[in-house]
C-alpha cells in the first residue's frame, strides 16, 4: 500500500513551479525513451525466440520516432518538469547513429541526467563515443557469469565475454556511474549470485539485483521464480557483510547497501516483494511514439499522430498533461489483486518499452 502520510508529505516538499502530478500526486521527473523494439539476444524473460512472431511484429524504421521528433518530445517533457532521460530498447545501440541522438539529448538545456541501458553486446564498439558524446551513465544487463548459462538465457545469442568487454571499456572510459542489472530466476540463475557478487565487489560496476516480473505477456511468470530481496541480502551478507544506505534522491528504485570493508556498493530492486509505485516518477514512450504511465500499462497514448499532423508543442504538453495528470497506475502493489482479476488484460512488453 502506498503510504499517504510520508510519500504525500515528501511530494509536497518536491512540488515545483513547473512540475506536473498524478492522482497521488507523483511528479513527473523520468522519461525513459524506447529507440528501438528489436533486439540481438532473445532473453527467455522478455522475448522468447519461439513466441515473439505469435504476439507481435515489430516495427518497421519508418514507424520509429525520428531524431528530430525525440528532441522535440523531450523538450516538451523538460518543459514539464523532467529532468532525467534514460535511453532503451529492445537493445538501443541497434538504432542506427544513436550516437548522434545522445549528443541532440545532451544539449537540451534541462536535462541533468542522461542515462542508456543495453544489453553490453555493443557496447565495446560504441562505448567511447557515446561517452564523448555526452552520455552520462550506463546500465548493462547482465545475469549470470556461466558462459554457457548466459547464451542459453539470451537464446543463444549473445556471448559474455564481449558484454565483461564493453563493460570493462566503460570502466576504463571512467563513466562517472556503470550499473549491472541482474535479472534473477529461482532455478534458473540464482546460483550466479555469489559469482557475480565476487566479480563485481571492490569494482567501479554497482551490481542490482532485480526481482523477476511479470512484465508483458509471454515470460509465463510466476511468483514461484521470484527470488526475494530478502533471501538475496541474508545471502550475501552471510559471505560479506553489508549495511544499509540511505536514498540519494526520491523516487530511487534500488535499496542500496554498502559492503563494511568499504569495497563498494550493492543494490536490490523489490518489485514484487516490496513495490515502490509511491514514488514512482517515471513516464516511457515507445519507439512509435505512444506514452505509457506505467511499466504494466495496456495501450499507451499516441503522441507521434498529432506530432507528426503538425500540432504545436502547447499541444503536445497539453496531451501529455492530460496523460499524467489522469495517471492512477501502482501495478506492482495491485499485483496479485490485478492479476486475479478476469479482466487481467494484455500488457505491453518490456521491449516495446525498456524497462
Ligand atoms: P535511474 O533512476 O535512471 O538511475 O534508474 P535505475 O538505474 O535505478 O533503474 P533502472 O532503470 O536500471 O531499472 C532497473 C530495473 O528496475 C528495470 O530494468 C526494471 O526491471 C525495474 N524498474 C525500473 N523502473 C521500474 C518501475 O517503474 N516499475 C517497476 N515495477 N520496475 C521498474
Ligand atoms: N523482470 C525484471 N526485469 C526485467 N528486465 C527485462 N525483463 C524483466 C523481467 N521480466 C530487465 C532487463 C534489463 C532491463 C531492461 O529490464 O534485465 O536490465
Ligand atoms: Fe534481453 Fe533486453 Fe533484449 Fe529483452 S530487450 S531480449 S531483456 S537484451
Ligand atoms: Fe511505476 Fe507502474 Fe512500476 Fe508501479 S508498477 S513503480 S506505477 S511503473
Amino acid at each position: 500500500m502506498i503510504d499517504t502520510g510520508i510519500v504525500t508529505l515528501t511530494l509536497i516538499k518536491m512540488q515545483k513551479a513547473n512540475s506536473i502530478h498524478d492522482t497521488f500526486l507523483r511528479p513527473l521527473k523520468d522519461l525513459r525513451i524506447s529507440v528501438i523494439d528489436r533486439c540481438n539476444f532473445r532473453c527467455t524473460y522478455c522475448m522468447p525466440d519461439k513466441e515473439d512472431s505469435r504476439h507481435y511484429s515489430f516495427l518497421k524504421s519508418n514507424d520509429w520516432l525520428t531524431f528530430e521528433e525525440v528532441i522535440r518530445l523531450t523538450k516538451v517533457f523538460v518543459g514539464l518538469g523532467v529532468t532525467k532521460i534514460r535511453l532503451t530498447g529492445g537493445e538501443p545501440l541497434l538504432r542506427p547513429n544513436l550516437v548522434e541522438l545522445v549528443g541532440k539529448l545532451r544539449a537540451i538545456e534541462g536535462v541533468k541526467d542522461l542515462a542508456l541501458t543495453t544489453n553490453g553486446s555493443l557496447l565495446s564498439r560504441y562505448a567511447p563515443d557515446l561517452k564523448d558524446a555526452g552520455l552520462d551513465r550506463i546500465t548493462v544487463s547482465l545475469d549470470t557469469m556461466d558462459a554457457r548459462l548466459f547464451h542459453q538465457m539470451n537464446g543463444n545469442k549473445g556471448d559474455l565475454k564481449k558484454v565483461l568487454e564493453g563493460i570493462h571499456i566503460c570502466e576504463e572510459l571512467d563513466f562517472p556511474l556503470i550499473k549491472i542489472n541482474v535479472v534473477l530466476q529461482k532455478g534458473v540463475n540464482d546460483h550466479s549470485v555469489m559469482d557475480l557478487v565476487r566479480y563485481f565487489k571492490g569494482r567501479k560496476p554497482v551490481l542490482r539485483f532485480i526481482e523477476y516480473m511479470d512484465v508483458g505477456n509471454c515470460n509465463h511468470w510466476d511468483l514461484r521464480y521470484v527470488v526475494p530481496t530478502r533471501e538475496l541480502v541474508d545471502l550475501i551478507n552471510g559471505h560479506f557483510p553489508l549495511r544499509p544506505l540511505a536514498a540519494k534522491e526520491f523516487g530511487e528504485v534500488a535499496a542500496r547497501y554498502e559492503f563494511a570493508d568499504g569495497s563498494g556498493e550493492i543494490g536490490f530492486i523489490s518489485s514484487v516483494t516490496q513495490p515502490f509505485c509511491g514514488t514512482c516518477t517515471r513516464g516511457r514512450i515507445s519507439a512509435e511514439g505512444r506514452m505509457y504511465a506505467c511499466l504494466f500499462a495496456g495501450d499507451g497514448v499516441d503522441l507521434r499522430a498529432p506530432l507528426r499532423a503538425g500540432a504545436a508543442d502547447v499541444e503536445l504538453s497539453a496531451l501529455i498533461q492530460n496523460v499524467w495528470q489522469k495517471r492512477t497506475d501502482r501495478y506492482s502493489e495491485l499485483r496479485t489483486k490485478i492479476r486475479s482479476s478476469p479482466e487481467h488484460a494484455h500488457k505491453v512488453e518490456m521491449f516495446q518499452i525498456g524497462g
